[in-house]
Order: structure tokens, then sequence, then C-alpha cells
């Protein structure tokens, strides 16, 4: 079975690809799209297939799933997407992927805030956009992401490309709450304040604050937990040592937030399996799991954080609508573009 759907979709040209008919078999199975990797699920879809028997078939990919599900519109495709960010899930729910789904139980284990009101995605953990700073160069223990374009941090800050989902989430943010202006001053301060030009990822803004680059970076929460613990690449967690987690703006709006989802894809053929296993992520074992492993925050009230992860400090997370966030995801690229900060 698991031959049949990976030939498939494999096997396909780069952008069509269609998931055989799994009718010949009597077993319980679902396809799975996923842009989270496989260290992070596998432990979770071994769980799940131990408690219900159902064969998981997973696809992994960084990007293009998205395009891969549209292409094969009307065809058998993948029965779930799991993926990251606001604007991939709106994204999929706009180019009408999504099925609505109603469940008891997702209803009862997701909070309101991270959960479509219509049932077409659900957020599964959540993360924080704080800020990274140098525990031999910056003193202050409390920052706000407006300051961040204050001219005391000139040549002080480094941050991945502007134009990243988890950066235009972050500067939607700051439109949602201070307007189209005001961001796009601030955008041109915090341009003004980079060591240099946007490039790498996460970890790479944690490598140039050990590196004496810069003293602040902007970055997500578990990146800092995978570099405290990666035994692979060792050096990882002397970057980690070099730094301390700041939750911007702990005094007022709270810490901007982003999620990873889920949704079913329209035309399932295994919907009633899909919306299981989405039952099963929300869940006690898998949101405990997704906190140990993946150092994320657990949507469902009662599942705690890892300790690890409490030991950045507390988060008060900042409640806006994350429907607000992708609202203004569009003009916050474009801003980006309009204050030229990948320059
Ligand atoms: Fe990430």
């Amino acid at each position: 079975m698991k031959k049949t759907f990976l030939k498939a979709v494999l096997g396909a040209t780069a952008l069509v690809a269609t998931i055989a008919p799994l009718a010949a078999s009597a077993e319980e199975v679902i396809n799975i799209y996923s842009f989270r990797q496989a260290f992070l699920m596998q432990p979770l879809i071994d769980q799940f297939q131990k408690e219900t028997g159902i064969v998981v078939n997973t696809i992994y990919a960084k990007k293009g799933l998205i395009e891969k599900v549209k292409a094969a519109k009307g065809k058998e495709t993948a029965d779930l997407i799991l993926t990251v960010d606001i604007a991939n899930l709106m994204g999929a729910v706009n180019a009408g992927l999504a099925d609505t789904i109603k469940s008891d139980v997702l209803t009862a284990n997701i909070p309101a805030e991270f959960r479509d009101a219509g049932g077409k995605w659900f957020g599964i953990t959540s993360r924080s956009r704080v800020v990274y700073a140098s525990n031999e160069r910056v003193y202050q223990d409390a920052i706000t992401y407006e300051e961040l374009a204050d001219p005391k941090w000139m040549g002080k800050i480094c941050i991945r490309s502007g134009q990243h989902n988890y950066n235009l989430a972050l500067f939607a943010s700051m439109i949602a709450h201070n307007g189209e202006a005001a961001t796009q001053k601030w955008l041109e301060g915090l341009k003004a304040n980079l060591a240099h030009a946007p490039k790498g990822n996460d970890r790479a803004q944690a490598k140039s604050i050990f590196n004496g680059e810069c003293d602040l970076a902007i970055a997500n929460t578990y990146y800092m937990g995978k570099m405290q613990t990666n035994e692979k690449n060792p050096e990882q967690k002397d970057w980690a040592k070099s730094i301390k987690v700041i939750f911007p703006n702990a005094k007022n709006r709270g810490s901007h937030m982003n999620l990873s989802g889920v949704m079913v894809v329209k035309g399932a053929a295994n919907k009633t399996n899909a919306v299981k296993f989405i039952e099963f992520l929300s869940g006690d074992t898998a949101q405990k799991l997704y906190a140990e492993v993946n150092f994320e925050y657990p949507v469902k009230a009662g599942v705690d954080a890892s300790d690890l992860v409490k030991g950045w400090g507390t988060l008060k997370a900042d409640k806006l609508a994350l429907t607000e966030i992708a609202k203004h995801h569009k003009r916050a690229s474009e801003l980006v573009d309009i204050v030229k900060f990948n320059d």
C-alpha cells in the first residue's frame, strides 16, 4: 500500500501528483502530505497506527505540496495536509482544497482561537516569534517589537528574509496592532538596524549572535530547543548557550504567535480516518509528544509545554486572531518590498 502511494506521487511528473486507487485493499489507510518533518511526525504516526490499525502513508516535502494537491484536484489525492503558518492554511482554504469538518472531539480539544470557525482548518501546536539576545552583550531582559526600530540597535540585529512567512505573519500582526503607516516606518527603522541584509534561516541568526555579528535576532521559539538538544550538530548547543530568549511585548499585548495546523482535503477518499487522525493529534498523547519532541506549545488546555521550554520564561501570548494576521499578509509582503527590506 505504502509503495503504491509513494510511487504514484513521487513517480508522477513534478507538478501532477495523483494517488493510485486504493480500493483493491480492505486495509484502512490515510494518505498524508506533510510539510512537517519526519523526525517529528513519525513517533506520532507510529502511535496512531498502533492504537487504530490504520495504515498511514506520508509524503514529506518542504514546499510545493499545496500546488501538488491543486494539480491533482478532481483525481484521487491526499486525504490530509499538515503544514505551518496561517498563510499556508488560508492559502489552501482559499484555493478550495479544504473540506468542512465537524467533530465534537476537535471542538473540545482545540480552543476556538486556534481553529477555523467554519471547520476548514485546525491548529495543532503554537509557537512564538521571539527575540534571541546575546547573553554577553544585551543587558535588558524585556523588549518590544516596536523597540527593534530604535536607533540604539543600529547594526546589531539579524533576521531571515522579510518575505518568509514567519516574518510576514509578524509584520501582519504589526499592521493589525499599529496600522499600515506606523508599520512601514517601523520596517524602515528595523531595516536600518540590521547588521547585514537578511539571509539564512532562524538558526543561522543564532549562529550570527554566537559569532558576534549581531546582538539581537528574531526567531521562533522551538529552534532554541532544537539547538539546545542537538546531538547531531553539537556546535548548535554553543550557539544556544550564547543566547537568551526574550518574549517581546510581555508587558502589553503579548508575544506574536503562529501555529502549525492541519486540514482534510475536499474529496478525500479516507475522510473518516483523516478526521480520526486529527482528533488523535489534538489529544493528550500527541499534544505531549509535540511539546517534548519539537518544543512547541500544545494548543490543548491542560497539556504543559516541556520543562526546557518553560525554562526560557513565561509566555504571554498575543491573542490577536489568526484571521487578522492572514488578512494583512499581502500588505505586509508589499511593505517589505516598498522599504526594500531584503536589499
Ligand atoms: Fe520552522
